[in-house]
């Protein structure tokens, strides 16, 4: 059985990514109406879906997602729900990467998760229901070599949503993470491409897994079905590496 999500608004941020867009997409098939957010959204093709309205934002500035958000109230009136999943690449060896690398992956995944999530926060309190899903990564439990930035605010990610989720679960709203192995994607490829990661040997299952079963569980964890589940987080990542 699909879960519904009728008459609900939801952000999606990094839509215009891979994981983003395929959640975006299955969303609003399900009858969400999801404001979709990127720099580059504008021109993002959502394959003709109904139900996405495009809200371009930059997540690595408070102002302009303060903005951004109060833009979403004043086009739809409410918001239900954040699934906010933006990052930029940074892979290399550790003593190859300089304080910049490492300060652009915090903004834009470590900061760029809070910010959008503290501005929809008090109207979720406020309106006593309400999910938030950040993407995660397994890199926060297995940091592959190449990718210490991204697995360390994946870490830090994991424990936010647990935080939120005790401090915020009294007030109906509950947060969770949705934590990827490797997924067919640019990035994905990106990563291979700089030796980041074997695609083919780092899961259990036959993969690297599709965008789409990232947003299938990020669909779970927004609907009701996932009504007692809270600051946790989900692993989409074909059961990790196999035993040798
Ligand atoms: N793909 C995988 O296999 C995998 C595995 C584990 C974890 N993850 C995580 O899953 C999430 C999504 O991955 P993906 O593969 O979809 O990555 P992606 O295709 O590179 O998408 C990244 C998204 O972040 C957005 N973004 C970056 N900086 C931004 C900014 N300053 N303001 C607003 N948006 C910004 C990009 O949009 P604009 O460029 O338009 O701004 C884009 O929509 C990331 O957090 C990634 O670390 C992915």
């Amino acid at each position: 059985m699909s879960h519904r999500f009728d008459g609900k608004v939801i952000w999606v941020t990094g839509a215009s990514g891979a994981l983003g867009r395929a959640t975006a997409v299955l969303l609003a098939e399900r009858g969400a109406t999801v404001v979709a957010s990127g720099r580059s959204v504008a021109s993002t093709d959502f394959g003709g879906a109904a139900g996405i309205d495009r809200l371009p934002v930059d997540v690595t500035d408070t102002a302009d997602v303060t903005r951004a958000y109060a833009e979403l109230i004043a086009r739809h009136g409410r918001i239900d729900g954040l699934v906010a999943s933006t990052n930029v690449g940074a892979f290399g060896d550790f003593l190859d990467l300089a304080d910049e690398d490492w300060l652009k992956v915090i903004q834009a995944k470590l900061l760029g998760s809070a910010r959008p999530a503290r501005a929809i926060l008090p109207a979720l309190i406020a309106q006593g229901s309400g999910a938030i899903v950040l993407i995660s990564g397994r890199g926060g439990i297995e940091p592959p070599p190449q990718h210490f930035p991204g697995s360390t605010v994946n870490a830090a990610l994991d424990l936010l949503v647990q935080g939120l989720g005790r401090r915020y679960g009294p007030d109906g709203v509950r947060t969770n993470a949705v934590d990827p192995g490797p997924i067919q994607s640019p990035r994905m490829a990106s990563m291979a491409d700089s030796g980041t990661v074997n695609i083919f040997r780092k899961t259990a299952l036959a993969g690297p897994g599709l965008p789409i079963d990232v947003a299938e569980a990020v669909a779970y964890l927004l609907s009701d079905a996932a009504k007692f589940v809270n600051g946790t987080r989900l692993y989409v990542d074909g059961g990790g590496a196999p035993y040798a």
